[in-house]
């Protein structure tokens, strides 16, 4: 069965998820991060090439101050232990998006992951944090013309060889929580072609049983990719 090597999760729903139940947000912030553990060791159980996992974006500084602090303050003390945790496992971890807005400690705590998993071989993990797929594409053009770049020759591989993912496939699955069917500015370049599994779990009710089955349901799909089907 085709298995996508690089799946896109936009954990969504953890604000209606504590809603429901009479919990503060952040609560259901917290919620999600654990949750985010188990579907990790089960993409490496799966042997999945790439996970990539949309935690805040260039528009999530809109929501109320102490909602993006506790999301902050829970990235940070995930960055400290439990993804360390992964490293013993092999887990590549990287991290996408415009740090310059972050603070010293956040930035320094993915930079320290980061070094520390270097040379594993293991599952990529990719913590998209203050990313947005515009500004990911905005940032590629500002580094080519620091490059001085022929832009009326540009290349579609100067603009990707420019992205955050650069080093990475392109996005084979992506998978979205709590019945919203949008793409959210993630990755919008890198997905172009990607397989999508909507679901209306909410985040922190997703399981990693539903995430086996999203993983099957990608080995029925017929890709095209803009040919005709082989049997045409
Ligand atoms: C979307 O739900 C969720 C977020 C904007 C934050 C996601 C962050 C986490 C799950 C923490 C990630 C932590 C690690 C360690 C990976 P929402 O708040 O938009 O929910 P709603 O649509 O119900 O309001």
């Amino acid at each position: 069965m085709n298995k996508p090597c690089h799946v896109g999760l936009i954990m969504d729903g953890n604000g209606r998820w504590a809603s429901n139940q009479n919990l503060n947000r952040n609560e259901g912030h917290k919620a999600g991060a654990k949750i985010c553990m188990d579907i990790i060791h089960e993409a490496i159980n799966l042997d999945i090439k790439v996970l990539s996992l949309f935690a805040f974006s260039t528009e999530n500084w809109l929501r109320p101050d102490d909602e993006v602090l506790s999301i902050m303050s829970i990235l940070n003390s995930y960055l400290e232990s439990e993804i360390l945790a992964f490293l013993k496992r092999g887990v590549h971890f990287r991290v996408i998006g415009d740090r310059s807005k972050l603070s010293t400690k956040t930035r320094f705590l993915m930079s320290n992951a980061e070094k520390l998993s270097i040379k594993n071989k293991g599952l990529k993990l990719v913590l998209a944090v203050n990313y947005g797929g515009q500004d990911d594409i905005l940032r590629s053009i500002k580094k080519l013309a620091e490059k001085n770049c022929d832009f009326k020759n540009i290349q579609f591989d100067d603009l990707q060889e420019n992205l955050d993912t650069t080093d990475l496939p392109t996005v084979d699955l992506m998978i979205r929580t709590s019945g919203e069917q949008r793409l959210s500015n993630f990755m919008i370049w890198q997905a172009a072609y990607a397989e999508y599994y909507f679901t209306q779990t909410q985040w922190p009710d997703f399981t990693v049983e539903e995430f086996s089955q999203a993983i099957n349901t990608f080995g029925q799909r017929e890709r095209r990719f803009g040919k005709i089907d082989n049997k045409s």
